[in-house]
């Protein structure tokens, strides 16, 4: 299987008439240069239904949400459920990038009920993980990667992978303009698929999608895209520009 994804997380950016004059320009451009590739756009609760609908007729093209509750139902207020979510026809969410941990105080244990419960509802689940500055300083990287992929999604059965993309993400470079240096993301993503094969063996490992996040920007897509365990981005910031988005779907491989 292809296991290249480029993936947008738009987080709380741009109005309903900026989000659709994006995605009506997005998908001409899709078809000049997508070439069957796959493309995930996390987008915003309200713009979820119009983003499918400008979308339809794309099979490569999926729309995601940026985040769901923790709980399956209920009295909370403000909240949305996975349920929620694949009534509307929704492909995937994201569960547990850094701004939901940092500034939301989601916890692996949190995390790990909101992917059971993505993937009950029959969405996928792109799970993010990535250390701190300080972390990386001392030396844990590898160590912090491995618990937030253990106690986050380290709990679920192989048939339940299949659905699941992972996002490393390191937090020290979102929003940040710092890249990591591809060889240096690359030993992570290597790490990542070993830990990947611990739990459910090579032909799972093999194919799960494993997307670097972090400033990804198209300076630097096709170094990045080039190492072996880096199947693709999560892309913030590029993600809001039509011609940086479109650049970087020419900078993924095809297979
Ligand atoms: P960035 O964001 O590309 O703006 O660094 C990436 C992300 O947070 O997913």
């Amino acid at each position: 299987m292809n296991r290249y994804l480029l993936a947008a997380n738009w987080k709380m950016n741009l109005r309903l008439d900026e989000a659709k004059t994006f995605l009506k320009a997005f998908v001409a451009e899709y078809q000049l240069e997508g070439n069957g590739k796959r493309v995930l756009i996390a987008v915003p609760f309200p713009y979820i239904l119009p983003a499918l609908e400008l979308t339809a007729g794309y099979s490569g093209i999926k729309i995601a949400a940026q985040n769901l509750h923790h709980e399956a139902a209920g009295a909370y207020t403000g909240e949305v459920s996975a349920e929620m979510l694949a009534s509307c026809g929704v492909d995937a969410v994201l569960v547990g990038h850094s701004e939901r941990r940092q500034y939301f105080r989601e916890e692996n244990a949190v995390l790990a009920k909101k992917a059971e419960l993505a993937l009950d509802a029959g969405l996928d689940v792109v799970y993010c993980l990535g250390e701190t500055q300080a972390e990386r300083g001392a030396g844990q990287t590898l160590a912090v990667v491995e618990q937030q992929l253990k106690t986050g999604i380290g709990h679920l059965d192989a048939l339940a992978w299949q659905r699941v993309v992972i996002a490393y993400e390191p937090v020290w470079a979102i929003g940040t303009g710092l890249t990591a240096e591809p060889a240096d993301a690359q030993a992570v993503h290597a790490h990542i698929r070993a830990l990947v094969e611990q739990l459910h063996g090579a032909d799972h490992a093999q194919a799960t999608s494993i997307l670097y996040g972090g400033s990804v920007k198209p300076s630097n897509a096709k170094a990045l895209f080039a190492e072996s365990d880096i199947d693709g981005g999560l892309v913030g910031g590029a993600s809001l520009h039509l011609a940086d988005f479109t650049a970087l779907l020419k900078a993924l491989p095809s297979a």
